[in-house]
C-alpha cells in the first residue's frame, strides 16, 4: 500500500503549509494530498477550510480577500511557535517543491460551501504550466468538477471523493466519470468499495492514522492511504 501525505505532513507540521509539505518532499513517500480555494482576485491557494480562522491568526473566508491580504496572515503560529511566519501557499509554490520528483501530487478542489466559477481550469492552467500533468490527481467531493476536470483534461488522472460507499458504484462512476475513488476509511471496508477494486478501480482511503487501521486495509487492494502520521505509517508499511 502507498503512502499519501495528508494536507503535508500534518501531524508534526501545520497542515498546507510549506512548512509541511517541505518536510515530506525528504521522505520516501508515493504521494502528497492537499486542498485548493481561490481568492477573491482569482489566485488558487491552499488551505483546508473555506474560511482562515481555524489555521491562522485571522479572520474571514478566503473567497472575500485578495491573496495579499491573505499573505499578511500567519498560518503557522497556531500550530507552534516555531511555525510563526508561515504564510497561505499558493498552488504554485507547492507544485514548485514536489515538480521532477516521484511524488504523486494530489490536488482537492474545495467546494463545500461556496462555488468558485472556474477553480477548475486554473488549476489545470497551472499544472499544464509547470508540465505535472502526469504526475498529478485532481479529485473532489464535489462530483460536478470530477466531470469538469474529466471534460477539460480527459489525460488528467481524477478522482471523485466519497465520505459514504454508495451502492451501484460503477454505473455512478461512468457517469463522472471518474478514474480513481478516494474513500473515507469507514467506507473502504463496505462491499461497493470491494466490489469496485475487484472490477479495477483504483481505490484510495482517507485518513489513516493508526497502524491497527492500515493492518485492516492491508490485501484489500487499496492502492494507498491518506495519513497525517506520515513516518508512522511508511515504518509500518515497511515491516508489513
Ligand atoms: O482527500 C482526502 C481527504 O483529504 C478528504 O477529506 O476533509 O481532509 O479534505 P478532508
Ligand atoms: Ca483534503
Amino acid at each position: 500500500m502507498k503512502v499519501y501525505a495528508h494536507r503535508g505532513y500534518s501531524a508534526k507540521y501545520p497542515e498546507n503549509t510549506l512548512a509541511a509539505f517541505k518536510a515530506c518532499a525528504n521522505l520516501p513517500i508515493d504521494g502528497v494530498e492537499f486542498d485548493v480555494h481561490l481568492t477573491k482576485d482569482q489566485h488558487v491557494v491552499v488551505i483546508h477550510d473555506e474560511s482562515i480562522n481555524r489555521t491562522s491568526n485571522g479572520e474571514g473566508v478566503v473567497k472575500d480577500f485578495t491573496l495579499q491580504e491573505l499573505r499578511a496572515f500567519d498560518y503557522g503560529a497556531w500550530f507552534g511557535k516555531e511555525f510563526e511566519g508561515e504564510k497561505i501557499p499558493t498552488l504554485s509554490e507547492v507544485l514548485e517543491i514536489f515538480r521532477g520528483t516521484k511524488i504523486r501530487v494530489n490536488i482537492e478542489i474545495k467546494s463545500d460551501i461556496f462555488r468558485y466559477p472556474g477553480l477548475e481550469e486554473l488549476v489545470l492552467q497551472e499544472v499544464e504550466a509547470f508540465q505535472m500533468t502526469d504526475q498529478v490527481v485532481i479529485s473532489s467531493f464535489d462530483h460536478e468538477a470530477v466531470a469538469r476536470i474529466a471534460t477539460f483534461a480527459p489525460n488528467v488522472e481524477n478522482a471523485a471523493l466519497f465520505a459514504n460507499a454508495i451502492l451501484e458504484i460503477e454505473e455512478y462512476q461512468k457517469k463522472i466519470p471518474a478514474k480513481a475513488l478516494h474513500v473515507s476509511l469507514p467506507s473502504a471496508f463496505r462491499r461497493p468499495i470491494a466490489k469496485a477494486i475487484e472490477l479495477g478501480s483504483t481505490v484510495r482511503v482517507y485518513t489513516v492514522n493508526e497502524e491497527e487501521h492500515a493492518a485492516h486495509l492491508l490485501n484489500t487492494g487499496v492502492e494507498a492511504i491518506f495519513t497525517d502520521e506520515v513516518e508512522k505509517m511508511l515504518a509500518f508499511l515497511e515491516k508489513h
